[in-house]
This record gives structure tokens, sequence and C-alpha cells, in this order.
């Protein structure tokens, strides 16, 4: 009697320690304080080029519309979990992000989490953008100011009903994300190093040129080597050697400004989103995605 007692507290209390402790560990941890004085907005001239390196408009601009500065959002991202739908990120008050501060931005790029203290779906690539350096951030936030509000609020999601607990996606964070790292190495070469932070950090290339594991993470043997797009309608070339390794620095400066590939015409679909994006940067930033493109290591190209 006694001891079936003591059984059954035995086992309520580790219930309650692994529940305890995973409720800690799943916790959302905003990397900057919200009320952080030294951050204030930076320069909207260069805001634009971090939103076009970034390429936001891609997601977040209205879908069916040519203004690529409206950012009402509502594009419908398909994936395995459901359709997510991209969020309005103007500057509206209410439907949009305008009563943000650039504490608010900076922890949404970098630590995936909301003002509210929610985590964000990575869906919206801030794995990558977590590297982001914070004058990056407040420029981008000047820049994102500048534009017109968009009052109309973006749909929620469709997605299944267990993936709505927003604190589920602690545990893929606890697995996946490394906040401030978004991959790739620095060597000492600065235009290597911009083309890093371009191409890992900003750029998000390695979101769409790699394949994903069950929990929709990449698998790092992948990165850059190609993948099954997101949306299941195609496979993203593989963008190592062992893919473009006939290229040279030039070709793909020339690709980056015009959409001209060396070999087949030009690149079509979702990537001349991203040359509407890379052909709006200066040369010298060309330059660096090229040389850091061509330096990524041969990797074979996985089997869909
Ligand atoms: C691949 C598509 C994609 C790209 C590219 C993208 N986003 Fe998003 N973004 C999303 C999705 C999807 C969400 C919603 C995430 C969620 O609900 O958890 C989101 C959420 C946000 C939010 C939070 C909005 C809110 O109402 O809470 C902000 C701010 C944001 N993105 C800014 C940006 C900026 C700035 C860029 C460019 C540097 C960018 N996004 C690029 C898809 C994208
Ligand atoms: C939203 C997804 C997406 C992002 C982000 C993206 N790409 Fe692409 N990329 C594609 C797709 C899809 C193609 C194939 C286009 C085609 O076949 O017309 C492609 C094609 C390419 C090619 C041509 C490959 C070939 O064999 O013809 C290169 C090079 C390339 N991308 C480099 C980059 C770089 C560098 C970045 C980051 C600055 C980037 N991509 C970001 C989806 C993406």
């Amino acid at each position: 009697m006694l001891r079936g007692a003591r059984l059954i507290s035995t086992a309520v209390a580790a219930v309650l320690l692994v529940f305890s402790s995973t409720w800690l560990l799943t916790r959302p941890h905003p990397r900057v304080v919200a009320g952080d004085p030294t951050l204030t907005s930076g320069d909207a001239g260069r805001g634009r080029l971090v939103f076009a390196a970034g390429d936001c408009a891609s997601c977040h601009a209205s879908p069916g519309q040519p203004d690529r500065f409206r950012l009402g959002g509502d594009l419908a991202l398909a994936s395995p979990y459901g359709i997510f739908r991209v969020p309005n990120i103007s500057p509206d008050p209410e439907a949009g992000i305008g009563s943000w501060s650039v504490a608010d931005l900076a922890n949404a790029l970098i630590s995936g989490v909301s003002p509210s203290g929610q985590h964000y779906y990575p869906a919206f690539p801030y794995a990558s953008y977590t590297g982001m350096t914070l004058g990056d951030i407040r420029d981008l936030y000047a820049f994102l100011h500048t534009l017109s509000p968009v009052p109309e609020r973006a749909q929620p999601h469709q997605i299944s009903p267990l993936f709505r607990i927003r604190r589920f996606v602690g545990f893929w964070k606890l697995l996946f994300f490394r906040e401030g790292r978004s991959g790739g190495a620095e060597n000492g070469d600065p235009v290597h190093d911009r083309g890093a932070y371009l191409v890992e950090t900003l750029g998000h290339c390695a979101e769409c040129h790699s394949s994903r594991n069950i929990f929709g993470a990449i698998k790092p043997k992948t990165r850059f080597a190609g993948g099954v797009s997101s949306e299941d309608v195609g496979f993203n070339p593989n963008i190592t050697p062992i893919g473009i390794g006939s290229w040279s620095e030039q070709d793909l400066v020339e690709m980056l400004r015009s959409g001209m590939t060396p070999g087949h015409g030009y690149v079509g679909w979702v990537m001349a989103d991203v040359v509407e994006n890379t052909a709006e940067l200066p040369e010298v930033d060309r330059m660096a995605i090229a040389r850091y493109v061509k330096s990524l290591p041969p990797r074979p190209t996985p089997h869909p």
C-alpha cells in the first residue's frame, strides 16, 4: 500500500520535473532588451539595400500587384505542416508593425521571438537572419518606416492544430537553431567575408538551395547542394562546384545583376525574384557573393 503510494508520488514528481524542465528549455529568449535606449533608428538609404539583400519583398509584398514595397503580406507559403500566411510588415500601427521598436524588430530577426514573447515559425527564415548586425537592423527599421502603411491584415496561418502551439517551436530551436550563427566561416579576405554575410545571413541562399529533414531543418551535408523546393514544385539546383563548377566568379556576378546564366539563358521562377534584389546591390556586393559561392566545398546533389 505504502509502496504503491510512493511509486505514484515518484511518477508524479518525474512527470512534473520533465514538464517543468521542458517548459524552461522551450522558453523564448529574446536577445535584445525591449527598451534598449541605444537602439535608435538608422539610415533609411542603407536600409533599402539591407531590405534588398534580405529578399524581404519576395515574401512580404502583397501578392498580385507590382509594387514590391507594398508590404501587406498575405502570400500563401505551402509547407508539409500546412499553409503559412506571410504577415503584414508595413508601418501600419494596427495591421502591420508600425508600433514596433527597433528592439522588437531585432528580436524577431535575430531570436525569432515576437514582441509578445512568442516563438516565430522558421518559415520566416530567421535561422539565417540570426547573424544580422544590429547596425543593419537599425537601418532596415528606418527604411521600413519610409514605406506606405497597408491597413489590411493578412489572414491567419492554416496549419494543423498541433503546430498552432507556438511553444513547440522551442523544441525545434533547441535542436536546430544557433542564435547569432547563420553558418559559413570567415577566412580573413574581406571580399569573401562580406560574401559569407550576404549569402549565409541576409541572402539566406541555403534556405532554398539545400534539402531538409522531416522537421524542416536543413541537412548540413546538403547545404547548397540543392533540394526539393519547400512548396514541392521543383528542385532547387546545386550551387556548390558539383553543380556550377564551370561558372566563373564573373558569370555569377552577371547572373546576380541580370539573371543571365552562362549555359541556358536566364534564371526563372523564385530565383528571378532574388535577382530583382541582387540587381539593386552595389557591384562590390555581387562580387562578394560570387567569391563566397565559388569558395563553397563540393557536395553531391542529394536524391529528391
Ligand atoms: C521565405 C519567406 C520570408 C522571407 C524571405 C521573409 N519573411 Fe518575414 N515572415 C515570414 C513568415 C511566414 C512570417 C510569420 C512567422 C510566424 O507567424 O511565426 C514572417 C514574420 C515576420 C515578422 C513578424 C511580423 C509580425 O506581425 O509578428 C517580421 C517583422 C518579418 N517577418 C520581417 C521580415 C524582414 C525584415 C525580412 C527580410 C530581411 C523578412 N521578414 C523576410 C516569411 C518571410
Ligand atoms: C526562394 C528560393 C531561392 C533563394 C532564396 C535563392 N535561390 Fe538561387 N535558385 C533558386 C531556384 C528555384 C533556381 C533555379 C532557377 C531556374 O532554374 O530557372 C535557382 C538558381 C540559382 C543559380 C543557377 C544555378 C544553375 O545551375 O543554373 C545560382 C547560381 C543561384 N541560384 C544562386 C543563389 C544565390 C547566390 C542565392 C542567395 C543570394 C540564391 N540563389 C537564393 C531558388 C532560390
